[in-house]
């Protein structure tokens, strides 16, 4: 059932650097707590929040973050986003502190089909990406009808100083296959080429794959998954200026026309993906 979309305000309980241009913010939702409550109850992983900074004009726009954690604490509601500072935005967003408060609009989009009985999920993130696939991993392992499946995680980033949220992703895998592109932590090389070696390990009777990252990863993604079977849902990510389907401005070509990715997506089956 869709989610009641809400705009609430959020206070910043804590908003640290824990890697080079890579913050972890924790924000209560508290104030506006049964709106909150009753909107993110039953999110799904991969659904974001579009943030803004209050009582400041720049950026005018929000800034779409995916959902890293959600978890209610002694009577209030919790948000934790994980996010690199790419620009003007998230730079503003950075620099705030606990008990400054931050307009939120959420939840939005439509997040990852969960496969109840699948026996084995296997995440691939690239940087950042981490964010929707950790707080999908956890949905996952608090299953607490089914048996949760085995999670295999690949995770990539540039170098291993730029590794983030590999402490979450502990507590939930049974396995964390690591690479950096200039070889200073596990492989050496692309995160999709240490997948590509395992790929006969996944087929579609009992594996589901999920990706974030970026957008050239996970076209080499699409590439390797090209003839193969298993199912793959990706979160892309688009540039976006009002995150609710109204300005067309985030709009992507897929193989049964346009879709927006705000709205339709920003998860979607990555073999429907237009790549030229
Ligand atoms: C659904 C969704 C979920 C996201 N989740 C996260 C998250 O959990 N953590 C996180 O760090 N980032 C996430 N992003 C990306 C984040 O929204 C952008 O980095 C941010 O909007 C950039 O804003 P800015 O003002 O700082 O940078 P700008 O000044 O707007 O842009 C700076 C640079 O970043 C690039 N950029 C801007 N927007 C995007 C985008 N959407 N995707 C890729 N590149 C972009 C620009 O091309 C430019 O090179 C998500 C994006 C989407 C669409
Ligand atoms: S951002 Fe406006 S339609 Fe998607």
């Amino acid at each position: 059932m869709p989610h009641k979309t809400v705009r609430m305000s959020g206070k910043i309980i804590f908003n640290r650097e824990i890697a080079k241009g890579h913050f972890l913010m924790s924000l209560n939702v508290s104030g506006h707590f049964s709106s909150a409550e009753a909107s993110f109850r039953g999110v799904t992983p991969g659904q974001f929040v579009m943030l803004r900074a209050k009582g400041r004009d720049v950026p005018f726009l929000r800034r779409p973050m995916s959902i890293y954690s959600l978890y209610p604490s002694a009577g209030d509601l919790i948000i934790e986003l994980l996010y690199r500072v790419a620009g003007k935005g998230t730079f503003v967003i950075s620099r705030l502190k606990p008990d400054d408060e931050i307009d939120i609009l959420g939840p939005l989009g439509r997040g990852f089909d969960i496969f109840p009985h699948c026996k084995r999920v296997v995440l691939v993130a690239g940087g950042i990406g981490i964010a929707p696939l950790s707080f999908l991993g956890h949905y996952y392992g608090a299953d607490t009808v089914n048996k949760p499946p085995q999670i295999i995680c690949y995770v990539g980033a540039q170098r291993a100083d730029l590794l983030v949220g590999l402490d979450r992703m502990d507590e939930i895998c049974s396995d964390i296959r690591i690479s950096t592109d200039d070889g200073s932590r596990g492989y050496h090389g692309l995160v999709t080429e240490l997948f590509e070696q395992d790929i006969t390990l996944y087929n579609s009777s009992d594996s589901v794959v999920y990706s974030c990252g970026p957008f050239p990863m996970i076209k080499s993604l699409a590439e390797i998954l090209r003839n193969q079977a298993v199912p793959c849902q990706v979160s892309v990510e688009e540039r976006m200026a009002c995150g609710v389907g109204a300005c067309l401005g985030c709009a992507i070509s897929v193989k049964s026309g346009y879709r927006k990715v705000c709205k339709d997506g920003p998860v979607f089956d990555i073999h429907e993906l237009v790549w030229d």
